[in-house]
């Protein structure tokens, strides 16, 4: 449901939507476990900014790397054993805020092993979607396959901010075998808002409108620089796609994410870029 501005977000100022039941899949919120939230303070204060915003449930999402980890399993339950101690946090704050278990993996071989040993962990831990980060220089050439086989062994990818990626960004076709070997893709608020840069704000935009991306989620790092926010970015997709397209990507399929559920897409759209077109007249003008 969609309100009018109203006191939750005039002290925020800067977006011109109040929307509620929103659901972000990425956001580093756990304290002391990567480059997100320092303190327990830190994360109270995301949460805080997120709730503020309409956000009702946050998937916490470390950093893990699969190639570096030891005791794998160690990991999954210092995530869960985090959340669980976050959660008592923000109840007794008196926020109205879930926090669930995730994971943000690197990209590495056999991701499906990792899965299934169970040392790596599905977002919300429903055993369903995985979040995946690639390499912000360069696509490993192993990625389709990967992705293949993930989505082979009855998981979804879910492909973090491939805007922010120099491939991608250079051509976002690229994606188009990802994501019809069954991945999924979410964009970064920061990225639609111009945070990121233009670079990634362009390709954002070009993933959206075309169906190479289906979600927004925050990849909220800190209370600050990175927040954990998806109401400014909602208002700029709304503009792109339209409101029902935009509610989506902020609430219903991360909603269906987060309980497991199946989610609809469409099929993506090439980008026809205009120097493309610009080729075929040239090419036309001088014969
Ligand atoms: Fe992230």
């Amino acid at each position: 449901m969609i309100l009018p501005p109203d006191e939750k977000s005039a002290d925020l100022g800067d977006s011109h939507f109040s929307i509620e039941d929103l659901v972000d899949i990425h956001v580093h919120i756990l304290p002391g476990l990567d480059d997100g939230a320092k303190t327990r303070d830190d994360s109270i204060a995301m949460a805080t900014i997120a709730a503020k915003c309409g956000t009702s449930r946050i998937v916490a999402t470390p950093h893990v790397d699969p190639l570096r980890l030891r005791h794998s399993s160690q990991q999954v339950e210092i995530i869960k054993r985090a959340v669980d101690s976050l959660q008592k946090s923000i109840i007794s704050c008196g926020l109205s805020v879930q926090v669930m278990p995730g994971m943000e993996i690197a990209m590495a071989p056999d991701l499906v092993g990792y899965l299934n040993r169970g040392e790596v962990m599905t977002v919300a831990d429903g055993g369903k979607y995985v979040l995946i980060e690639l390499p912000f220089q360069m696509i490993p050439s192993y990625t389709e396959q990967e992705i293949f086989n993930i989505a082979a062994s009855g998981y979804i990818p879910i492909i973090a901010h491939p805007e922010r990626n120099a491939s991608v960004i250079h051509n976002p076709n690229i994606l188009i075998p990802f994501l019809k070997a069954g991945a999924l893709a979410h964009v970064n608020a920061d990225s639609l808002t111009g945070r990121e840069g233009p670079k990634s704000q362009k390709t954002a935009e070009i993933l959206l409108s075309h169906g190479l991306a289906h979600i927004i989620a925050s990849d909220g790092h800190s209370s600050t620089s990175r927040q954990s926010r998806l109401d400014r970015a909602f208002e700029i997709a709304a503009r792109l796609v339209g409101e029902d397209k935009a509610l989506k990507t902020v609430r219903d399929i991360p909603l269906a994410i987060v309980l497991g559920e199946d989610v609809s897409v469409p099929e993506p759209e090439e980008y026809k870029t205009r120097r493309k077109w610009w080729r075929i007249w040239e090419g036309r003008g001088s014969s």
